[in-house]
């Protein structure tokens, strides 16, 4: 009887701990499942096309966030270039894609303008994985991209690189929640006053 308790009581904290640390711990008719649950940057990506429509609903997507005074700052550029794109993220499966969100400023964006672009990338990402595609956000290549392929890449005149999100098809059996890295509790990270 006392193994069976002793049992019960670890199952039950690490199942809590689990729901506190990870993403994907809300139930999933929440409101908010859509947003917890289709956020992972997993690099499980595999050869495949993105279709024309699947872009097509991941750029409304994009166009739809919100920004400052609604101004709208950013492009996007669609790479499906494998050798271009390659030069920008190494080792892409063929078919993976990537959009690279710019914005006027030459890369020396202000504050707002990244802001803006920032939301516009988080929409692109997770418009992408409600489609069930994988996506990964990237700023590491910003400085490879703004030093050396903005005529390449068709940059607006005066604009600048500022994020990038790689979209494609994933290997089956890994999805967004069981693959996620762990999260900061929300007790160590918000306070009430
Ligand atoms: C602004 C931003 C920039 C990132 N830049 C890179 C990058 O240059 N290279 C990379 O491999 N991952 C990059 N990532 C992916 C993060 O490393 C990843 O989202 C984080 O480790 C959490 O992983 P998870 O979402 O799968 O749980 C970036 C993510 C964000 C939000």
């Amino acid at each position: 009887m006392k193994k069976a308790m002793l049992f019960i009581v670890i199952f039950a904290s690490l199942y809590i701990a689990s729901g506190m640390s990870s993403v994907g711990a809300e139930e999933p008719d929440s409101p908010t499942a859509v947003i917890s649950n289709h956020h992972a940057a997993l690099r499980n990506f595999t050869a495949g096309a993105v279709t024309q429509g699947e872009l097509d609903q991941i750029l409304a997507a994009g166009v739809r966030a919100p920004s400052a005074g609604n101004r709208q700052p950013w492009h996007f550029t669609v790479v499906r270039n494998p050798a271009l794109a390659n030069q920008i993220v190494s080792n892409m499966p063929d078919g993976n894609i990537l959009i690279v969100i710019s914005a006027s400023g030459d890369g020396k964006t202000n504050g707002r303008e990244i802001l803006d672009c920032a939301l516009a990338t988080q929409s692109i990402y997770l418009a992408a994985q409600a489609l069930g595609l994988g996506s990964r956000i990237y700023t590491g290549p910003m400085d490879t991209i703004n030093q050396r392929f903005k005529a390449d890449l068709g940059l607006p005149n005066g604009y600048g690189a500022v994020s990038l999100v790689r979209i494609g098809r994933v290997l089956p059996g890994i999805d967004a929640v069981s693959a996620a890295s762990s999260r900061k509790s929300l007790d160590s990270i918000v306070n009430y006053k």
